[in-house]
């Protein structure tokens, strides 16, 4: 890990404000209906349970884990399932849950694979979104929290080498 220093971009006020508003306007769309979100461990674990929180219809919860090839900061294309999900999702309304857009390698691959398995309906949200950085064009965000520049982030879910997933805020790295 390269000496650096973690400065906040986004307060956790300002996270836990937002989130509070796309789960208000994912209970508006789907007014009572059952939702099935799926999770994309590890990074969107904090932002599954902030959101899901002020979620109000029926809900169940899954879990995939996916890791994608290339280098540290750039992703090849290259996806690989690591962990498949534990129930059907036959008729079911997804929810793709994302801690972070940036080339879109993975949520294309992600969406074809579920899509695949006849599912009622597939949404996607995501904490943050760096369209900057888009490689893909099939990509869709339903819900995106915020948009950000083309930084490096951390907290929240999101890490540098594995750390900083537990920040509660949303800082940017600043090499030193
Ligand atoms: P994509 O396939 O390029 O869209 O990659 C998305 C994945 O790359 C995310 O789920 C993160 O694990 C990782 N990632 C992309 N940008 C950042 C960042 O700024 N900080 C931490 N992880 C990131
Ligand atoms: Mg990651």
């Amino acid at each position: 890990m390269k000496e650096h220093v973690v400065k906040t971009l986004i307060t956790e006020g300002e996270v836990e404000a937002r989130i509070r508003e796309v789960a208000a306007k994912i209970n508006q769309d789907y007014s009572g209906k059952p939702l099935h979100m799926i999770g994309i461990l590890k990074g969107s674990v904090p932002y599954m349970w902030s959101l899901a929180r002020h979620l109000t219809m029926p809900l169940t919860m899954d879990f995939m884990s996916c890791s994608s090839y290339g280098g540290e900061t750039k992703s090849s294309g290259i996806v690989r399932l690591n962990k498949d999900l534990d129930e059907p999702i036959e008729g079911k309304n997804i929810l793709i849950v994302e801690d972070i857009i940036d080339s879109g390698h993975t949520l294309s691959y992600l969406k074809k694979l579920l899509e695949d398995r006849h599912p009622a309906s597939v949404k996607l949200t995501t904490l943050l979104d760096k369209p900057s950085r888009r490689v893909v064009d099939d990509v869709t965000v339903d819900y995106s929290c915020f948009v950000i520049p083309d930084q490096f982030v951390v907290g929240y879910g999101l890490d540098y080498d594995q750390m900083y997933r537990n920040l509660p805020y949303i800082g940017y790295v600043e090499f030193v």
